[in-house]
C-alpha cells in the first residue's frame, strides 16, 4: 500500500524517480507526487489519478535541476489513500513550514490527531496523518539540529506503521529513512543508492539489496549506507541479498496484462517448485525447513493463517495435510485470529501464507504466534520480506514478481509448496503408504503438462465470458478440495470485473443462497472427476431446477445432461485438481473485466500489498 522510491546518485533523476515509482503503481495509485532538490531548494510536484497523470503535467525543471549538480537527489510516491480523499493536497510528498524537509511515507499514523494538538504553531495543508510527520521532524530538528536524532526521536512519538523517507536541505546529500511496520528495502549501486518499498523499482538498475529491520533509521549518500536502530542506536550491520530476478520478468513481455502473463506463467512456477525439491522420489526441502524430524513428528495441530486468496490456498492445504499427514488443521483469516485469543498449545505448527510477506494483519498474527514460542513456518514469494525473514523457516513459493493486483500464480505456488510440505510431513510421520506416496508424486509431476493444454485453447472461456460477464450476480459452488477454489473463482471475479460473486460449497446451496437463483444467476458448478462428483451433481440438478444457467467445469466422459455451458478439463488426480481448475475461472474473471474494458491490473479501490490494517 503506497509505494516509494528515493534515489541519490548520477543517473537521469527523474527518469529513475518516474520508472521506480511506474514498478510500483500496483501498491495504489490514486494520486502520486514527486520531490527533487536543486539548487538547495525543493521542487515539488503532485496530480491526482494515475503517476501518468502526474508525469504528463511536471513542469520543466524536473529535467534540468541546476548544471552544475551532478549529484541529482529526490523521491517520489504513489498513494493509496488512507487518511484524507484523493486530491491533489493530500497526495505526497509533503513539506513542513520552513521547506527545509520533504517526505513520504507507507503506512497509518495513529496518533496523528494527538500529535496534531501538540503542532499547534505549524501550518498544515492536508488531511493526511503523513504530514504531521514532517512538522514532527521541523518541530524537534529546531532543538537537535541532526536529522537522525530527529528521526530517532519521532520513533518515540508516533504510534502506528511507517515507512518513511525524507530529504533535508541543510544535508543535501543525504536520504533518510526509519520504518516500522511497513517494509523499506535499500537498493546498493554503483556511485548511487536507492530506497524503495518493493524490489521491482530498483530491478532495471542493481540486483543487491538490503530489507531494513522494524526500528531501522538511516541515511544513504551515493556512496555510504549508515544503518542504525532503535533499540540500541548504534550502527548495524545488515546483509545484502543478491536477487535474481530479471528486469525482464516485471515488463508485460507483449501480453495485454500482467494478470494474464502471470495466468500463462503458472506451469512453469509449478514444475519450477516441484522440480527443484523432489530428488530421487523423495521430497527435500534443503535449508528452507529448519525444524528437525523428531520436532516435525511431534507436530499435533496446525494452524494456517493468511488473507485473501493465500487464505484460499491454506484451505486447500487443510484437506490435504489432514488427509495424508493426519494432523488436524485450523485455518485463520489473519485479521479474525489476531484478535481472538486463539488457543495454542505446544507442539503446534503455525503457517503464515503471503505474496507479499508484508500483510499486516497476518504480520501482527506472526508477532502474537511468536509470543507463544510456537514453531512458525512461512510460505511466500518475497525473498528478504518481513514473513520471509521472520518465520522461523520459510518455503519460497518460486513464482518471481506477481506484479497484477489480482493473485494468479502466487496462489498456485502457494498450492504446491502446500501439498509438497503434507507429502513431506506425511512421510516423516510413516503415515503414508509408499506405493501412495510415489503415486501422488508422479501425479503432481504431471499436472504442469495438464494446465498447459488448458492455456493453449483458452476459446470456450472467451466465448463465455463474453456471452455472461453483463450479468449482475454469479454463484461458484465446489465441494471437498475444491470448495477453497470455487471462494476463489469468486474473489477473481468480483476483485476484477466489480460483478458481484458468492463462493459456496454445493452442499451448503440449500441452507440460503439457493433462495438467490432464477434464471439470470449463471451457477459455475466445479464438477470434475473425484470423491464427491455425484453429490456435486445432485447440486448442480437442484440450481438447474430454479432455472439457474449451469456453467460447469467437467472432465470427458461426465454426464452433461442439465449443463448450459461445459468447460471441459483435463482429468488430473482429485487431490490436485485445484491447480488446474483454478485456471478457468481465473480466465473467466480476466476475460469478463477485459470486455468490461475494466481497469484489470489495478481494480478501483485495492493494492497489492496490504500493509496497513
Ligand atoms: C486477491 C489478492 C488478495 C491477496 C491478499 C493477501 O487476488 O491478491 O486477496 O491474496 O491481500 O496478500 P498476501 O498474499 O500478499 O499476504
Amino acid at each position: 500500500m503506497c509505494g516509494i522510491i528515493g534515489y541519490v546518485g548520477e543517473k537521469n533523476l527523474i527518469k529513475v524517480l518516474i520508472n521506480g515509482l511506474k514498478k510500483l503503481e500496483y501498491r495504489g495509485y490514486d494520486s502520486s507526487g514527486v520531490a527533487i532538490l536543486s539548487g538547495g531548494k525543493i521542487f515539488r510536484h503532485r496530480a491526482v489519478g494515475k503517476i501518468l497523470e502526474m508525469e504528463k503535467t511536471l513542469p520543466r525543471k524536473f529535467f534540468s535541476p541546476v548544471e552544475k549538480e551532478k549529484l541529482k537527489i529526490g523521491l517520489a510516491h504513489t498513494r493509496w489513500a488512507t487518511h484524507g480523499r484523493p486530491s491533489e493536497e493530500n497526495a505526497h510528498p509533503h513539506i513542513d513550514c520552513g521547506e527545509q524537509f520533504v517526505l513520504v511515507h507507507n503506512g497509518i499514523i495513529e496518533n496523528y490527531l494527538e500529535l496534531k494538538t501538540k503542532l499547534k504553531k505549524h501550518k498544515f495543508q492536508s488531511e493526511t496523518d503523513t504530514e504531521i510527520i514532517v512538522h514532527l521532524v521541523e518541530e524537534i530538528y529546531e532543538k537537535t539540529r541532526n536529522v537522525l536524532e530527529s528521526l530517532n526521536t519521532v520513533f518515540k512519538e508516533v504510534k502506528g506503521s511507517y515507512a518513511i523517507v525524507l530529504i533535508c536541505v541543510n544535508e543535501p546529500g543525504k536520504i533518510f529513512f526509519a520504518r516500522k511496520d511497513s517494509p523499506l528495502v535499500l537498493g546498493i549501486g554503483n556511485n548511487e543508492n536507492f530506497v524503495a518499498s518493493d524490489i521491482p523499482a530498483m530491478l532495471e538498475y542493481t540486483n543487491k539489496f538490503i530489507f531494513l529491520e522494524n526500528g531501522d533509521y538511516g541515511f544513504v549518500t551515493d556512496r555510504e549506507v549508515k544503518i542504525y536502530n532503535l533499540k540500541n542506536n548504534i550502527e548495524q550491520v545488515r546483509k545484502e541479498h543478491k536477487i535474481n530476478w530479471d528486469p525482464v520478468m516485471v515488463e508485460r513481455a507483449g501480453y495485454k496484462h500482467f494478470m494474464l502473463k502471470e495466468i500463462y506463467e503458472q506451469p512453469l512456477v509449478v514444475k519450477e517448485n516441484i522440480v527443484s525439491r523432489i530428488f530421487a522420489e523423495e521430497i527435500n526441502f534443503k535449508d528452507e525447513i529448519k525444524i528437525n524430524d523428531k520436532k516435525l513428528k511431534q507436530i499435533k495441530k496446525i494452524f494456517i493463517i493468511a488473507c485473501g486468496t493465500s487464505y484460499h490456498a491454506g484451505l486447500v492445504g487443510k484437506y490435504f495435510i489432514e488427509k495424508f499427514a493426519k494432523i488436524p488443521v485450523e485455518v485463520d483469516i489473519a485479521s479474525e485470529f489476531r484478535y481472538r485469543d486463539p488457543l495454542i498449545e505446544k507442539d503446534t505448527l503455525v503457517i503464515f501464507i503471503s505474496q507479499s510477506g508484508e500483510t499486516a494483519d497476518t504480520l501482527a498474527s506472526l508477532s502474537l504466534v511468536k509470543e507463544y514460542k510456537i514453531t512458525t513456518l512461512g510460505i511466500c514469494n518475497v525473498i528478504g520480506s518481513t514473513l520471509y525473514r521472520e518465520a522461523d523457516s520459510t518455503i519460497y513459493t518460486k513464482c518471481g514478481p506477481e506484479i497484477g493486483v489480482a493473485s494468479t500464480k502466487a496462489f498456485t505456488g502457494q498450492l504446491v509448496c502446500l501439498y509438497l510440505f503434507g507429502l513431506y510431513l506425511a512421510k516423516i510421520k510413516s503415515v503414508v503408504d509408499k506405493d501412495e506416496y510415489k503415486n501422488l508424486l508422479t501425479s503432481l509431476y504431471k499436472i504442469p503438462a495438464f494446465m498447459e493444454q488448458i492455456l493453449n485453447d483458452t476459446n470456450q472461456i472467451k466465448i463465455l465470458a463474453k456471452k455472461y460477464s453483463q450479468k449482475h450476480d454469479f454463484l461458484f459452488l465446489g465441494r471437498g478440495i475444491n470448495y477453497p477454489i470455487a471462494l476463489e473463482g469468486a474473489l477473481k471475479l468480483k476483485e476484477i470485473s466489480y460483478i458481484h460473486a458468492e463462493g459456496y460449497p454445493a452442499g451448503e446451496m440449500k441452507h440460503g443462497p439457493i433462495a438467490l437463483i432464477d434464471k439470470d444467476m449463471p451457477v459455475v458448478v466445479i464438477a470434475t472427476k473425484g470423491s464427491l462428483m455425484e453429490k456435486i451433481f445432485s447440486n448442480l440438478e437442484e440450481a438447474k431446477s430454479r432455472n439457474a444457467k449451469i456453467i460447469a467445469l467437467i472432465n470427458k466422459g461426465s454426464v452433461t445432461k442439465n449443463i448450459d455451458e461445459k468447460v471441459l478439463l483435463p482429468e488430473v488426480e482429485e487431490q490436485f485438481s485445484p491447480l488446474v481448475n483454478v485456471l478457468p475461472l481465473q480466465l473467466l474473471a480476466y476475460y469478463a473485466a477485459d470486455i468490461l474494458k475494466r481497469d484489470v491490473d489495478q481494480p478501483r479501490n485495492l493494492a497489492k500489498s496490504v500493509t496497513v490494517e
